[in-house]
């Protein structure tokens, strides 16, 4: 069985190599993968900067956005289903929250993350998941079901916002979303699932971005969060870029009562100008909360798939915008112009 893996640690050795093919234990799925979604994550394990192999091992067999089908099935799940498998599987402590079920809020750090950290991840021929961590996929969703993990990240994320926006009265109108690569058009296709006037800013000019954020019905803007916030005042930003300068003007752009939740991971190292005094000021007079989110819990898994579920299927079959096939899956991970979401067709 051919697999995508990298030595942690180590640049230089993403490569696909050949693996033994894993066997189910009980209540385990054996599951033929389809496709995995290539994100910012396995590229800074690529390079060295992020991820652990499981215990005793050398390489991480990557991939954490999933899609497959049950060969061999277990729980509820029959022959021939499509399945997207869970990433966070709780500490072994556990701690409270992961012992509530709320992984995603995992307290002592100790979890594992399938393709990440300490567990191998789905970017194999064949793969098992318990069957209490594999979501079933409707059968209209095989084109897209691979974008099911990004999507429970922004489901996750608007979750927290409504959480935090219900401790006073709330009623938002205006989202802005910074950065326009998967995570910020998902989390925007939300916003207008919601019904709310969605704006979304990144960078370039040309390519699919613009096109894609206005198919939304949702106003697409190149310029700065600074340029942006004179025309119109977010009650609520999703910041999807990790990039300092606007994770810094994203939490000035909101209104009073704004909330800003940061779902990108930045580099460390990158400094920036901050007049905290200003900034405190602002939070406090303005009851403002910025919130970090990450990760997704099965509930999130579920209303993820509602999302999807509820899109334009054409649509989001535009946000993939390059498939390979895993004998060429180093390729995806080399950025091309125009890369929106980089797929590798596990079965091709
Ligand atoms: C994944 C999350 C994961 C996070 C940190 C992200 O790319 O989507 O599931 O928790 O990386 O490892």
């Amino acid at each position: 069985m051919r697999a995508l893996t990298c030595i942690p640690g180590r640049t230089g050795t993403l490569a696909v190599a050949e693996m033994t093919p894993p066997a189910p234990g009980d209540g385990e799925l054996l599951v033929d993968g389809l496709a995995v979604g290539v994100c910012g994550t396995d590229r800074e394990i690529a390079a060295a900067e992020y991820g652990t192999a499981p215990p005793g091992e050398q390489r991480l067999v990557l991939g954490h956005e999933s899609l497959g089908r049950v060969r061999q099935p277990a729980g509820s799940f029959a022959a021939g289903d499509l399945v997207v498998g869970v990433v966070r599987r709780p500490d072994p402590v556990p701690c409270g929250a992961c012992a509530h079920g709320e992984f995603d809020m995992c307290r002592n750090g100790r979890y594992t993350e399938r393709g990440i950290k300490g567990l191998h991840g789905f970017a194999s021929q064949q793969w098992v998941v318990e069957a209490d961590y594999a979501v079933p996929i409707p059968a209209a969703l095989e084109r897209v079901g691979v974008l099911l993990e990004p999507t429970t990240v922004v489901a996750k994320a608007w979750e927290q916002v409504d959480r935090i926006g219900s401790r006073a009265w709330y009623e938002p109108e205006r989202v802005l979303v910074t950065g326009a690569g998967p995570i910020g058009l998902l989390a925007a296709m939300i916003g207008v699932q919601r019904g709310l006037d969605v704006h979304v800013l990144d960078r370039v000019t040309d390519g699919p971005k613009p096109t894609l954020v206005a198919d939304l019905g949702a106003t697409y803007h190149a310029t700065s969060v600074s340029e942006v916030a004179q025309s119109f005042t977010p009650d609520v930003v999703i910041e999807a870029t990790g990039a300092s300068a606007v994770v810094i003007d994203a939490i000035a752009a909101t209104g009073s009562y704004g909330i800003t939740c940061l779902t990108g991971v930045s580099s460390a190292g990158r400094r920036v100008q901050v007049d905290v005094g200003a900034a405190n000021r602002e939070i406090v007079l303005e009851n403002d909360v910025v919130v970090g989110s990450v990760n997704a819990n099965l509930s999130h898994y579920r209303s993820g798939v509602e999302a999807l579920s509820r899109a334009d299927l054409a649509w989001l079959e535009r946000l993939i915008t390059r498939r390979v096939p895993l004998e060429r899956a180093t390729e995806a991970f080399e950025p091309h112009d125009g890369d929106v979401k980089v797929v590798i067709d596990l079965q091709a």
